[in-house]
């Protein structure tokens, strides 16, 4: 059962992928396995949150995210507050730090918060007493996303290892990029960003970049696309109809690839561009399994850290004399 495992996680935040260990991603991994039975809802999962609290707090647009860790909490049987930044306090000029401060101090056990801007994350998780996980800072790391996508490739090919990953398209605006990057790098695998100079080119990551994308696809055991991020572009001199022609993901494309090679894309899929929809809908496709697979990879996320929150605040509790949890 999930409550019993072995596992080498002591963290209460998941804040990004760099900073973990290969051992910490495959303890993550693993638990998200053990989740995965119960990750559509179809069958009741263990209700290892009950009576807890978690907030999403999200300060950019999302679909999948905020819909997978709210599904992740409720089957954990937590409860779940949407906090709603166009209409908070945060529109009235409160800091960030003060919004969090006095959520923390209404009492809950986790904020999962998507910002703008880069290390949000770990500035609210040093604000705040509870668990903090990120969902997104700018172009900087998506844990959990990374995290699902390894989950979709384990569970699709049966291995995670000695794998040739192409991440191909705005690498450069891209926090799914990044955290896979740092993912695989600690699990050995070869990542190859791929794209036009202008989305490749001058990146604060260290990390192998191609421009031609039929070059590299003959090397590849799975292919992650990635959404062209106009919202992000400001003054990017981009060519949709020459990186159309580029980086299109087509079936004759793909089957340059390895036999079998898995596609995935993130989402929202710019559908036309990123790829043609008998790429996007066909038989190498993974990217409805990818969001099965979040929820699986949320629930384990939320229960590993709350674990580990609650050992923190059990020598405080006990030192005050009081019963289990706050
Ligand atoms: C991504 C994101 O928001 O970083 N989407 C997601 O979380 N599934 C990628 C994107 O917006 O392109």
């Amino acid at each position: 059962m999930p409550k019993t495992a072995p596992t080498p996680w002591t963290r209460r935040h998941l804040l990004g992928i760099e900073a973990l260990s290969a051992q910490e991603i495959k303890a993550l991994l693993d638990a998200a396995d053990r989740f995965f039975p119960f990750c559509t809802g179809r069958r009741r999962a263990p209700r290892l949150l009950e009576d807890r609290t978690v907030l999403n707090l999200f300060c950019e647009d999302s679909t999948r995210t905020r819909t997978s860790f709210t599904l992740a909490a409720e089957r954990l049987g937590a409860r779940v507050l949407q906090f709603h930044a166009a209409t908070s306090s945060l529109n009235k000029r409160e800091s960030l730090a003060d919004t969090v401060r006095n959520i923390d101090a209404m009492g809950v056990d986790a904020i999962v918060l998507r910002h703008p801007e880069r290390g949000a994350p770990e500035r609210v998780a040093q604000a705040v007493g509870c668990s903090v996980l990120n969902a997104g800072d700018d172009a900087h790391e998506h844990p959990t996303q990374a995290l699902l996508d390894l989950l979709a490739l384990r569970r699709r090919l049966g291995r995670l290892e000695g794998l040739t990953l192409a991440l191909v398209g705005d690498v450069r605006h891209s926090r799914v990029a990044r955290s896979n990057l740092f993912a695989h790098t600690k699990l050995g695998n070869r990542v190859i960003f791929v794209g036009p100079p202008v989305f490749t080119q001058d990146l604060d990551v260290a990390v192998e970049t191609a421009t031609d994308l039929d070059a590299v696809l003959p090397q590849c055991d799975a292919v992650m696309m990635l959404r062209v991020q106009f919202e992000r572009h400001e003054s990017l001199a981009f060519d949709t109809d020459a990186y159309v022609r580029g980086y299109q993901l087509t079936p004759a494309r793909l089957a340059r690839a390895k036999p079998g090679a898995l596609v995935l894309h993130p989402g929202p899929v710019n559908r036309g561009i990123e790829m043609t929809d008998e790429v996007a809908d066909g038989p190498q496709s993974v990217i409805l399994f990818q969001a099965t697979c979040g929820v699986a990879v949320r629930m384990a996320a939320l229960a590993l850290c709350i674990a580990a929150l609650d050992r923190e605040r059990a020598p405080a509790r006990a030192k005050a004399g009081k019963g289990k949890r706050r």
